[in-house]
Formats: C-alpha cells, sequence, structure tokens
C-alpha cells in the first residue's frame, strides 16, 4: 500500500500558487487579501483558522482574522460581509463553520458575494459544479482530493467511486468533480442499508462520515485507493480518519494518512481560489 503523502503534494502546489500571487502583485501593485470571519470560541475552528491566515502569508497573501463573540447577532454578521464584498482590496471571503446555533448558515452562504466566495458554497457557485469549464472557484476538499488522485495518476474514469458522507462541503460536489472525470459514483449515508455491500465494490472510496476508524478491513476490496476525508480523534484522544488505517493495511493499493492527507489540500486549494478570485476581480476591472 502506498501512503499519499498530502502534505508533500500541497507543499508542491503551493509553490505554483506563491509564483501566481508574485505574477499578480507585480502586475496589478497590491497583494490579494482573504478575509476570515469566525463566530463564537469554537477551539476546532480556531486551530483552522488559524492554519488558513499562516498558509496564505507563506504564499505571499493578506489574511484578515475577524473574530466576533458568540452572541453576535446573524443582521450583524451580514452586514459586515455587506461591507467587505463592497471592499475592492478583500479578494475572498470566508466565514468558519459551524456557526452559533441562532444565525443560518444557508443566509450567511448566500449573503457572501460570488465573486469572493473562495469556499464554493454560494449556490451560484455550487450550480456551476454541474459545467465545470464555466465554475471560477472548486470546492476546496473535493478540489484537494481530486489533485492527489491526480497527482498519483490515479485515472478514475470507468471506476466505481463510491463517497461515504452526503454533506454540500464534500459528499455532494466530490461526487460531481469525480463524474466529470467519468467515474461512476455512488453517494452513501447514514441512512444506507447494508453499507458494506458498496464500499467493497469500490475502486475509489472516499470517507467523509466523521466516524473514528469507522471502515475496516472487511469492507473494502482488494487493491482499493481510499481517500480519507475523516478527522475524529480516537479513544486516546489522538487525530485519526474514518478508516481503520492499521486494519485496512496492503488491503488497499493506495490510502491517505490522517493527519497529512488531505487536510493540507483542503487550505491549498482555497489558496488557489483566492488568487483566481483576485485575477478575475481585477480583470473584470478592465473589462476582460
Ligand atoms: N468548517 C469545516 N470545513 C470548512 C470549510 O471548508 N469552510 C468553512 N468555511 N468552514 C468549514
Amino acid at each position: 500500500m502506498k501512503i499519499i503523502d498530502g502534505k508533500a503534494i500541497a507543499a508542491e502546489h503551493r509553490e505554483g500558487t506563491a509564483k501566481r500571487v508574485a505574477e499578480f502583485v507585480s502586475k496589478y501593485g497590491r497583494t490579494p487579501k482573504l478575509t476570515v470571519i469566525k463566530v463564537g470560541n469554537d477551539p476546532a475552528s480556531a486551530v483552522y483558522v488559524r492554519n488558513k491566515k499562516i498558509a496564505c502569508e507563506a504564499a505571499g497573501m493578506l489574511s484578515d482574522v475577524i473574530e466576533m463573540p458568540e452572541e453576535t447577532a446573524e443582521s450583524t454578521l451580514l452586514s459586515k460581509i455587506a461591507e467587505l464584498n463592497g471592499d475592492a482590496s478583500v479578494d475572498g471571503i470566508l466565514v468558519q463553520l459551524p456557526l452559533p446555533r441562532h444565525i443560518s448558515e444557508r443566509a450567511v452562504i448566500k449573503a457572501i458575494s460570488p465573486s469572493k466566495d473562495v469556499d464554493c458554497f454560494h449556490p451560484q457557485n455550487a450550480g456551476l459544479l454541474f459545467n465545470l469549464d464555466e465554475a471560477t472557484f472548486l470546492p476546496c476538499t473535493p478540489a484537494g482530493v481530486m489533485e492527489l488522485l491526480r497527482h498519483e495518476g490515479i485515472d478514475v474514469c470507468g471506476k466505481n467511486a463510491v463517497v461515504v458522507g452526503r454533506s454540500n462541503i464534500v459528499g455532494k460536489p466530490m461526487a460531481l468533480l469525480l463524474l466529470a472525470e467519468n467515474a461512476t459514483v455512488t453517494v452513501c449515508h447514514s441512512r444506507t442499508k447494508n453499507l458494506a455491500e458498496y464500499t467493497r465494490n469500490a475502486d475509489i472510496l472516499v470517507l467523509a462520515v466523521g466516524k473514528a476508524k469507522f471502515v475496516t478491513a472487511d469492507m473494502v476490496k482488494d487493491g482499493a485507493v481510499i481517500i480519507d476525508v475523516g478527522m475524529n480523534r480516537d479513544e486516546n484522544g489522538k487525530l485519526c480518519g474514518d478508516a481503520d488505517f492499521a486494519d485496512i493495511g496492503d488491503k488497499a493499493s493506495y490510502m491517505t494518512p490522517v493527519p497529512g492527507g488531505v487536510g493540507p489540500m483542503t487550505i491549498t486549494m482555497l489558496l488557489a481560489n483566492t488568487i483566481s478570485a483576485a485575477f478575475a476581480a481585477e480583470e473584470r476591472k478592465i473589462g476582460k
């Protein structure tokens, strides 16, 4: 089994992004900027937001983090988003999820200008995933998975790809990206009966379940490629994925580790979307 080194592949990809940033700065005389809004005190979100800021700055971009208290009214958040939509120095806006329960995630996602929606969550950008050649942005985690597969030379055309999880952030857009590359895609979820019958048929198995070590060797086809989007804590508090990595071992042909697999690619794709947003903004200005 080959372990897919997401950290190394991400580092390679980010070099390309840093070059695009340098080209942008010399062409337009300003530095692209991502603004991240975090509402409340979710400890995991704090780590994710800090990592996004560090990665942006490492690629030569600016990154602002706006921290708002847990009790922030939805209307206050929406006003802040409206202000950022109108601020020409801001290229990308990302509101870290989850939000406190009194705020509607859908309302917030829809409030972000589609041209600054580097998460690719706005319905207009999500809809463009039906016609990828028209899309400005790709959803970060699914796009990161596709980059990992491409990097390893894994052709998905005609293969059985099984996605476990149907979230708007990972499962649904993942299915669309795999379909665009001509995989035969099955989406399974918490109500799927006889899940193992599906997973055992997968040449490519993408796991976005959120349950530690949920997928074991008996649920996996010999030689399968396993892409693990899960980020869980095991019984000892150690980070682990949805797949039982040690149990599956050489039954898989390729597998992503947790941490160090898909995670670093998600941020990498966010950086790529931010520089794409910046170029698109400048090109709109000159009417290209
Ligand atoms: N929370 C967990 N993953 C994500 C993500 O990709 N984007 C945002 N905005 N919030 C998240």
